[in-house]
């Protein structure tokens, strides 16, 4: 029923009761790579629907280019010039560097930046949204407290007291910058909601799936970083696609354990890791994606220059998650005294962080 009334909706000038032209404005916190490619997205959806107001603000994080401020850049150009190179927004796209007022009066506003960032900018988004503001978060990673993970929608939960749906797929920012064919997941919580979102996001190189199952989603977005890690050190080792695929393997087995043992009652469906979210996502991880390059670049030097240089040197900007993200799971697993159930991810973590050498990429006993 709701999909045929969103259906209905994506017409041009249809109406919904409960959705009237122009009444969804939709905001996006972050404007990095990943970001600003779903920023494109979201300009020409919300010229295309009616449900959605024209505009749609994009916070980003000043910085200067060649002496100019980047918003001013990217209003004039209608291109990041920084982070998402050769691909123009609409015009109707507008950045904006000051955050209450790019989040003022969103009704979806959406979160995709590096998760190390998120939490000093909360305060300033409840204060500035629309009362009964949705969310949706692409952000990849996990954060953890005296009891262990913390989900970054849980985080945006609780911060801004909002619906949290989120958005994790096998997308590569500069190949959808470039309309490539993709798919993506939107896991959600209130069916409305995620339907929103995927009328949101959903074009002709972008086909959306929804599941309800934000924790599943969630959690093959961020973990799926770690194997990317292992991927990428033993393309720097110089092994072919059968290492690389037995790591894809096990790494997929460890993601799936993980998931079970830390959310057991979550609802997690089996169906979820054959989602875009899931294997899809870790296939293209594993072969193209920062995380597979940054680690790779590491193997390649022996560990003679450490892993901020190279992410400095790479990625011009970007952040690297993947190392992030086994550093936090590891803390985790110590914590609980878990880390031999998890032999792949520890021995990322320990390859990335501790003295392990690269050959206990290959020699630790996996399951
Ligand atoms: N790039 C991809 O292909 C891709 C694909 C899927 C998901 N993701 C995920 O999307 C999320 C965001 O990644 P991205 O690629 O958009 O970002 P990015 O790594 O390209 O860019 C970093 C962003 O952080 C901003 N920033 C730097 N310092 C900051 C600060 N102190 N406070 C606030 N912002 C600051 C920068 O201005 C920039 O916009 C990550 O969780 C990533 O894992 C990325």
């Amino acid at each position: 029923m709701l999909a045929r009334s969103l259906q209905r909706l994506a017409r041009p000038g249809a109406r919904l009761m409960s959705g009237a032209p122009g009444s969804e404005k939709i905001a996006m916190v972050g404007s990095g790579n990943f970001g600003s490619a779903l920023v494109r997205i979201l300009g020409a959806n919300a010229q295309r629907h009616a449900v959605f107001d024209d505009e749609v603000r994009m916070y980003v994080y000043e910085e200067m280019i060649d002496g100019k401020p980047l918003t001013e850049i990217i209003n004039t150009t209608h291109e990041n010039v920084k982070y998402l190179k050769g691909a123009k927004f609409t015009p109707n796209v507008r950045a904006v560097p000051d955050l209450a007022e790019a989040v003022k009066g969103a009704t979806m506003v959406c979160f995709c930046l590096p998760h190390q960032f998120l939490k000093p900018l909360m305060p300033t988004i409840k204060a500035s949204v629309a009362p009964g503001a949705k969310c949706l978060s692409a952000i990849k990673g996990i954060d953890f407290d005296d009891n262990g993970v913390v989900l970054i929608s849980d985080l945006l939960r609780e911060g801004l007291n909002a619906d949290v749906s989120v958005l994790m797929g096998a997308n590569v920012a500069n190949d959808m910058a470039h309309d490539q064919f993709c798919e993506t997941t939107i896991g959600y919580k209130d069916e409305k909601n995620g339907e929103l979102f995927r009328l949101a996001f959903d074009a002709p190189a972008l086909k959306v799936g929804t599941v309800k199952d934000t924790v599943g989603v969630e959690l093959c977005g961020a973990l799926k970083n770690i194997v990317a890690i292992g991927a990428g050190f033993s393309d720097g080792l110089g092994y072919g696609g059968n290492t690389k695929a037995a790591l894809i393997r096990i790494g997929l087995k460890e993601m799936i354990k993980f998931c079970k043992m830390f959310y057991p009652n979550a609802g997690i469906d089996d169906n979820t890791f054959l989602e875009s979210c899931g294997v899809a996502d870790l296939i293209t991880t594993c072969f193209g994606g920062r995380n597979r390059k940054c680690a790779e670049a590491y193997a390649k030097a022996n560990k003679t220059k450490s892993l901020e240089q190279i992410e400095a040197e790479l990625l011009a900007g970007q952040k690297l998650q993947g190392t992030l993200t086994a550093k936090e799971v590891n803390h985790i697993l110590k914590m609980k005294g878990l880390e031999h159930e998890f032999p792949f991810f520890t021995t990322v973590y320990k390859i990335s962080y501790e003295n392990a050498p690269f050959s206990a990429l290959t020699e630790t006993p996996y399951q």
